[in-house]
C-alpha cells in the first residue's frame, strides 16, 4: 500500500508559479524576447536553466551571458518571494498534509527549486516534511525520474508505495518514470497523464485519495 507522499511545491502547495512566471516575463521583457503566460506554460515545473533556454530558443548567447540571465532571474524571484506567508498555502494543503502525517504516510517535498527550502519555511511547513528534495539534491532535473526517486530513498520507501502530487506535465512525466503513483493538480489537458486528475487540494482527504488510486490500479 501507499506508505509516502511526495509533494511538488510550485503549483501545487503554494503559487508561487505565478512569481516564477513574473521574474522570467521581466528579464524577458528586458531582453527584448518574445514570452507571455502562454510561453510560460511550457516552463511549468521545469529548470531554472531549461526554462530559460526555452525562452532563448536558438539565439546565441555565451554561457556566460546565460548564467547572467539566470541570476538575475532568480535575484527577481527571490525578492518576490520575500513576503511569504502561511497564508499563501494553497487551500486543503495543510489539513491534507496534517492528515497524512495523522495515517502515518511519510512525506516528502519533491521540488526542483533551489529556493524550495526557504519558501516551506516561510509557509511553516518545514517540520511536516521528512524529507526535502530540491534543486540542490540530483543532477537531472524533471521529466528524469532522479529527483522522486531520491526523495523515496530519503523516506526509505520503495517507488511503488510513494506517491507524487504534481502540477506540471514534466513532473507527470518524471514520476511515471519513477514507476510512482501520480495525482494531477489542474486541467486535463495538462495533467492528464497521471493515475488520478483533481483540479486542486481544496477538500481533498486521505480516504478520498485513497479509493481513486486504488481504482486506478490495474
Ligand atoms: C520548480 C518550478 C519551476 C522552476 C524550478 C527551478 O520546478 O515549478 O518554475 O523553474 O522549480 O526553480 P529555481 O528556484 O531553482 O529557479
Ligand atoms: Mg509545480
Amino acid at each position: 500500500g501507499v506508505q509516502g507522499f511526495i509533494f511538488d511545491l510550485d503549483g501545487v502547495l503554494t503559487d508561487t508559479a505565478e512569481f516564477h512566471y513574473r521574474a522570467w516575463q521581466r528579464l524577458a521583457d528586458e531582453e527584448n524576447l518574445p514570452f507571455d503566460r502562454q510561453a510560460n506554460e511550457a516552463l511549468r515545473g521545469v529548470s531554472r536553466r531549461e526554462s530559460l533556454l526555452k525562452i532563448v530558443g536558438d539565439r546565441p548567447y555565451s554561457e556566460a551571458q546565460l548564467q547572467a540571465m539566470m541570476d538575475r532571474k532568480n535575484h527577481y524571484y527571490v525578492e518576490s518571494i520575500q513576503d511569504i506567508a502561511p497564508t499563501d498555502l494553497l487551500p486543503g494543503a495543510r489539513e491534507l498534509l496534517n492528515e497524512l502525517r495523522q495515517a502515518g504516510i511519510k512525506i516528502a517535498l519533491g521540488s526542483a527549486s533551489k529556493n524550495a527550502r526557504p519558501v516551506i519555511e516561510k509557509l511553516g511547513i518545514a517540520d511536516l516534511m521528512d524529507t526535502i528534495a530540491d534543486g540542490h539534491s540530483v543532477e537531472r532535473p524533471k521529466p528524469a525520474p532522479d529527483l522522486f526517486l531520491f526523495a523515496a530513498n530519503q523516506l526509505g520507501l520503495q517507488p511503488d508505495q510513494c506517491v507524487v502530487v504534481e502540477d506540471a506535465a514534466a513532473g507527470i512525466e518524471a514520476a511515471i518514470a519513477a514507476k510512482m503513483l501520480t495525482i494531477g493538480l489542474g486541467p486535463v489537458k495538462r495533467v492528464g497523464a497521471a493515475d488520478v486528475v483533481l483540479p486542486d487540494l481544496e477538500g481533498v482527504h486521505w480516504a478520498d485519495l485513497q479509493a481513486k488510486l486504488n481504482a486506478a490500479k490495474r
